[in-house]
């Protein structure tokens, strides 16, 4: 019998891991420019492949802006469709199977998801196209669980026409049953059982990490748990010819398995900016290693027509048409399009240092809070005022072009409001920024208690950024190393930013070269210069009394850093500076400085 285990786990394409073991308006709808670059080899494949996608987040009209390396990942739900059209005929033509898989967090990212109107419910009508793509096994994510109502959405009307294949191994839901008594079910299935094309038995589970910040009446059990329960010893009794286990967790930490000769782990990216590939042939010797091939795919048509043998005249499908189109169309109905203003460059959040002129963190807090807030100061305060945030209040950059409801949701996921501290000596508000910054431990510590739901769990999205970051600088440091010792390509071959992936597999497993991301630490909190009426102000002196202006999620503990500075309780959090929101405050800015 031949035997393999396959593992597909979430995050970005970071590539350590065991082998076995890695605007849009209607009118101007994002194709391709010329300039992207063909992948450099056709794919490998095996007789049993998988392509796999996670943390799409609501990117399902793909990245838009032209400013790079966001063409690169420009495909579209539709075009990724067409491009699964044309795979699975070649993986008939070829009589090998092909599995589709996707890994979890399909909720909160951009207006596609977050754009609904009141009463609706986050994913909900974007959802309707991700049921379109052929996807094998669907496995659920921790932002599917932040929000009860997301929860039901995806037990009601999303996993039931998976027909078995969304699977939630380790996560229930509290719900009605048929007398009204409460129940407690798998939003999905536990375990998913099924023949590929080729007769191949696959037993499949879909697992989430060890999530704590998931809504009331939803349950995560611990892996460890899980797989203690008899109807997990149950379902791996029978032994299939292959094991696919779609984790909702990185590859490399969270105590995946290990990960033998016979085992294969693939951790492709988010935002829909990788996309994974993984072959294997299982029809070789049952007792030898597997040989695997895997590879990371840029998601574009290029990359889509180049591995299908396609033209731009040849490879859209309908069903892909039909998609696009329907993205569109809810584009429309959500109203993605509305523009604010257009910005004159790009802004990036990690890929400059902050502060720095193109850091978007930079124009978040020093120009766009003292600015939009200073004009929208129902405190009615004259006082100068100092502005300080989380950083992780901006989860995606900012390209130049049009600035549209699209990319207001997309950039500042959280809803906070603005508190401020009245009347402190500039003197003491100077000291703060700092206190808070070193205590990164106690930040954290907030950010996992009571005020994560508010933040949609902002703790853990902020470990996941950490890690990402860190990844990142691995990356550009190791890249550097390598092309000193001339093992890497050399930057003037005008490469375009994008991911450059190492993992544990021979061989390079990027479908296209990219030269790395740059990416800078950013502090864990941000502060603006002190500006009355959203100018920067002169002359501030250490007595200068100023309103201390900041996200409520920071705000009791600015208060509570004054008043250990002081060693009396005599700051505390006002009220509302202004009724403008975290997340409106970019829209506002673009209207008020870029028209
Ligand atoms: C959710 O939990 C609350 C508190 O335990 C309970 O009152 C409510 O009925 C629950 N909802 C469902 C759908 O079970
Ligand atoms: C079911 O139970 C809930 C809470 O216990 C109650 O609010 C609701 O009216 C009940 N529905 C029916 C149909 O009995
Ligand atoms: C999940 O639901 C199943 C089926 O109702 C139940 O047997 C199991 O104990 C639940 N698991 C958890 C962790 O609540
Ligand atoms: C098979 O794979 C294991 C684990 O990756 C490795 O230690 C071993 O050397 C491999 N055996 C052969 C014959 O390649
Ligand atoms: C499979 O490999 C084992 C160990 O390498 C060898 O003894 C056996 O003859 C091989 N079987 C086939 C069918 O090649
Ligand atoms: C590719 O095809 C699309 C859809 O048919 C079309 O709108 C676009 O102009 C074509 N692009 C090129 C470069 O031919
Ligand atoms: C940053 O912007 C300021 C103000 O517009 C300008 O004076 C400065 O030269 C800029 N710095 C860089 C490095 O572009
Ligand atoms: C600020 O002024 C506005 C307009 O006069 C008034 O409606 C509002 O209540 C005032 N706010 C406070 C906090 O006094
Ligand atoms: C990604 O972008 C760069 C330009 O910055 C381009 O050279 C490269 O070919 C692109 N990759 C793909 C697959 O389109
Ligand atoms: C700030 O703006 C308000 C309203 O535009 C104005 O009344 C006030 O005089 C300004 N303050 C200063 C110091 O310019
Ligand atoms: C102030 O902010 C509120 C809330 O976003 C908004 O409704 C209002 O239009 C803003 N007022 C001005 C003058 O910008």
């Amino acid at each position: 019998m031949v035997f393999a285990r396959l593992a597909l786990a979430f995050s970005v394409a970071q590539g350590v891991l065991a082998c076995g073991g890695h605007d849009h308006s209607h009118a101007q709808r994002a194709y391709p420019p010329t300039k992207l670059r063909p992948p450099t080899r056709p794919l490998d494949w095996g007789d049993f492949n998988v392509l796999h996608t996670t943390d799409t987040h609501g990117w399902l009209l793909g990245h838009q802006k032209e400013s790079w390396p966001e063409p690169n990942y420009s495909g579209d739900l539709g075009d990724l469709a067409s491009f699964l059209v044309h795979m699975k005929r070649i993986a008939e033509e070829k009589d090998v199977d092909l599995l589709v898989v996707d890994s979890g967090d399909i909720h909160d990212g951009t207006g596609i998801t977050d754009g609904f109107p009141p009463g609706g419910v986050d994913g909900h009508d974007a959802n309707e196209f991700i049921k379109q793509i052929p996807y094998d096994i669907m496995a659920i994510g921790n932002h599917e669980l932040y929000h009860y109502g997301y929860t039901l959405d995806m037990y009601r009307n999303f996993a039931p026409d998976l027909n078995g294949r969304y699977l939630s191994s380790n996560v229930n839901i509290t719900v009605f049953g048929e007398n009204n008594e409460t129940i407690n079910v798998p939003v999905g299935e536990r375990v998913a059982k099924f023949r590929t094309r080729k007769g191949r038995r696959v037993t499949s589970f879909g697992v989430l990490f060890d999530f704590t910040g998931n809504d009331d009446n939803t349950t995560v059990q611990t892996v460890e748990d899980m797989v203690k329960e008899d109807w997990f010893v149950d379902a791996i009794q029978e032994e299939p010819d292959v094991f696919l286990l779609v984790g909702h967790m990185p590859v490399n930490e969270d105590n995946w398995p290990l990960l033998d000769g016979r085992s294969m782990a693939l951790q492709s990216g988010r935002y829909m900016e990788t996309l994974g590939w993984m072959s294997a042939n299982l029809n070789e010797n049952d007792s030898d290693n597997i040989t695997f091939s895997r590879r990371y795919l840029d998601p574009n048509r290029v990359t889509y027509q180049f591995h299908t043998l396609t033209s731009n005249d040849t490879f859209d499908s309908e069903e892909g048409t039909t998609i696009t189109q329907g993205l569109l169309d809810l584009a429309d109905q959500y109203d993605l399009d509305h523009l604010y203003g257009t910005a004159p460059m790009d802004y990036t959040v990690n890929r400059v240092p902050y502060p720095s002129n193109s850091s978007l963190l930079s124009l978040y807090i020093s120009e766009a809070a003292p600015l939009v807030l200073g004009a929208n100061n129902t405190a009615n305060s004259t006082l100068p005022a100092l502005f300080l945030t989380n950083s992780n209040a901006q989860r995606f950059d900012l390209y130049k072009g049009p600035f549209t409801e699209n990319d207001r949701l997309s950039l500042s996921p959280y809803i906070q409001s603005w508190m401020y501290v009245p009347e402190v000596e500039y003197g003491l508000a100077k000291q703060v920024l700092d206190i808070i910054n070193a205590d990164d431990s106690d930040n954290r510590r907030r950010g996992m208690d009571d005020q994560e739901r508010v933040l949609f769990g902002v703790g853990c999205d902020a470990q996941v950024d950490n890690r990402y970051r860190a990844w990142l600088r691995d990356v550009v440091a190791r890249t550097y190393a390598e092309r000193e010792r001339e093992l890497r390509w050399d930057a003037d071959d005008e490469l375009s930013i994008g991911y450059v992936t190492y993992d544990s597999c021979p061989g390079v497993g990027d479908d296209t070269e990219h030269e790395p991301i740059p990416s800078y630490p950013v502090p864990v909190a941000i502060q603006s210069k002190v500006t009355l009426n959203g100018t920067i102000l002169d002359g501030v002196t250490d007595d200068t009394l100023i309103d201390f202006v900041v996200v409520a999620f920071n705000a009791d503990q600015v208060a509570e850093t004054l008043n250990s500075i002081v060693g009396e309780d005599r700051f505390s959090v006002r009220g509302a500076y202004s009724p403008v929101l975290s997340n409106e405050l970019l829209g506002f800015y673009a209207q008020m400085a870029w028209n």
